[in-house]
């Protein structure tokens, strides 16, 4: 039986400890070397023992205060709740900079309620910035509240996007890429979706969009982004998913969204319609 009858702070607080240990984890892992390194779905899809330690971790940690949760992480978590409390883990995501010793690889640490999207925590070591955010309470980062952008001109909005790791999906999305970049500012491409989600969130880009992430990807940068004011959606404006997300402050995301799909009609070499305006 559901039964939910948790704090959110508190369980805002659990997340915000454990993606903190997580990360220190990780960054020490980083600085002493990594030596077991392999790939997963394909050859640039990358795991390094740190991914697996970071996510054994934050189990560990989330089982101890509450055992009764369910939990799915991309390591291969996955346990079944009964509270109606449910985790979705990223133990690193952004794991090809970790391997390269880049910035801005994160920790994310999303809790679901029956309601949806309740908590989202992204720790980004490199930065020294963690992301947290509570349903109805704002998104906030090192404890400072963040907004997204007041952008309100497409081609002048700061994109950041991502790239499947299948060869024939990133042909595609290099495709679109290569037909938006004339209608905007600019493309960011920095290989973590949950601090690209962030970074919506605190105006550092005015629109994030990818396709084909995962529930991890996706789960603690929604509730941070749309905390912040961010608009979110599938790519055709349906309800978001993993595998179609577009994120953008208010000003963009109507035009951005009509922009993304008449570059890919045209790349079917299909005809698009105007939308109605509402
Ligand atoms: C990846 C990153 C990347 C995104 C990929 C994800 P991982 O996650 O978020 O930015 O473009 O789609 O799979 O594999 O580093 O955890
Ligand atoms: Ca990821
Ligand atoms: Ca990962």
């Amino acid at each position: 039986m559901t039964r939910v009858t948790d704090n959110p702070d508190h369980l805002l607080s659990l997340a915000l400890g454990i993606a903190v240990e997580a990360a220190a984890l990780i960054t020490d892992g980083r600085r002493r070397g990594l030596s077991e390194v392999s790939t997963k779905s394909s050859a640039t899809d990358m795991v390094t023992e740190y991914d697996r330690l970071s996510e054994q971790l934050i189990v560990r940690r989330i089982l101890e205060a509450r055992p009764d949760d369910g939990i799915v992480g991309e390591e291969g978590a996955q346990t079944v709740g009964s509270s109606g409390i449910d985790w979705v883990v990223d133990p690193i995501d952004g794991t090809t900079n970790f391997l390269y010793g880049l910035a801005g690889y994160a920790v994310s640490i999303g809790v679901r309620d029956p309601d949806g999207g309740l908590i989202g925590v992204v720790a980004v070591p490199t930065s020294a910035e963690v992301f947290t955010a509570r349903r109805g309470g704002g998104a906030f980062c090192n404890g400072r509240l963040v907004r997204c952008s007041d952008t309100v001109d497409v081609g002048k909005a700061l994109v950041a996007t991502g790239f499947s790791y299948d060869p024939a999906r990133r042909r595609r999305q290099g495709a679109r890429i290569a037909a938006l970049i004339d209608s905007i500012r600019d493309i960011r491409r920095f290989g973590a979706a949950a601090a690209d989600l962030c970074y919506a969130a605190s105006g550092r880009v005015d629109a994030y969009f990818e396709e084909f992430l995962n529930p991890w990807d996706l789960a603690a940068g929604e509730v941070i982004a749309r905390e912040s004011g961010c608009l979110v959606s599938s790519i055709s404006g349906g309800p978001v998913r993993p595998a179609s997300v577009l994120v953008a402050t208010p000003g963009v995301f109507g035009p951005l969204r009509d922009l993304i799909a008449s570059v890919d009609a045209s790349l079917d070499g299909r005809a698009t319609r105007p939308r109605p305006t509402a």
